[in-house]
């Protein structure tokens, strides 16, 4: 696992939007999305290498990691929508090449079946961009999620509900109870996990996740398990990290031959 630590939020978005970047421009069959505002600078970092830079997403499939159970179809807060108004319809991403779990399914566990099939058959996800709730889930596994779990519907902890009330005019009652989320093995089956995290409301949950015991009770613990793992934090969300010193030497010290 590497653990950068960014001078501050926006080049933790830049750095994370150009290694999504290089992912793509080596030939990534599928990417893998996450909504919520953690990756909103890697989304833009990337529109503008759309942009500027020729980057180009023709091609290439994209997976999101979850949404909400019963949120009409073009409303602004089911991950469809937001993923596409952040980020897809800015550049040349086929719209039909951009997935995601179907919370308005009549039978939600063959939609999550269904959801796995396609992940493995368009896959592998080369990398997965992934934001972290305060409470240390990752998708929408919350804490007790099984560390091997696939695409299924979860419950939202009271927590996270009032987390996301803000997207919803801070109205819990319209935040939805369930979602269908990827799971830990699904998630887990990515090449590359890039995890962004930033503010001090994180910290607690980066310093668990990082530096605690791997544990269902803090589902993003299951980073450690993974062979390729980038996590950049800005300085608020890093401050109860205990080998800071560590990580900021490593990355100094980084050879010039490796790439994140
Ligand atoms: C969203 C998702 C969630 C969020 C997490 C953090 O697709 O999978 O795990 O990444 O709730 O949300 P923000 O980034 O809004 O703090």
């Amino acid at each position: 696992m590497e653990l950068v630590i960014t001078d501050n939020a926006a080049e933790a978005g830049v750095l994370a939007g150009r290694i999504m970047a290089d992912h793509v421009r080596r030939g990534a069959r599928a990417i893998g999305l996450a909504t919520g505002s953690s990756p909103l600078g890697a989304y833009r970092e990337l529109i503008r290498q759309y942009r500027d830079e020729g980057l180009s997403f023709a091609g290439v499939q994209a997976y999101l990691l979850d949404e909400y159970i019963g949120l009409p179809v073009g409303h602004p807060q089911s991950y469809r929508q937001f993923i596409r108004d952040e980020f897809t319809s800015h550049v040349d991403f086929d719209d039909a090449s951009v997935h995601s779990p179907d919370g308005n399914a009549t039978d939600i566990p063959a939609a999550a079946a269904e959801y796995e099939r396609g992940i493995a058959k368009n896959g592998p996800v080369s990398v997965q961009i992934l934001g972290i709730g305060a409470n240390g889930h990752i998708g929408f596994n919350e804490p007790g999620s099984s560390l091997r779990s696939r695409t299924r519907v979860k419950t939202l902890t009271p927590k996270t509900r009032a987390d996301n009330a803000r997207f919803f005019e801070d109205d819990l009652s319209q935040v939805p109870t369930h979602v269908l989320t990827q799971g830990l093995g699904t998630i887990s089956d990515a090449d590359h996990l890039l995890m962004v995290a930033t503010g001090s409301g994180k910290a607690d949950a980066v310093a668990a996740a990082v530096e605690g015991p791997v544990s269902a009770f803090c589902p993003a613990s299951i980073l450690q398990m993974h062979p390729h793992v980038t996590v950049i934090v800005d300085p608020e969300a890093a401050a109860k990290l205990q080998a800071v010193e560590y990580y900021r030497f490593a990355v100094a010290n980084k050879p010039s031959w490796q790439s994140f």
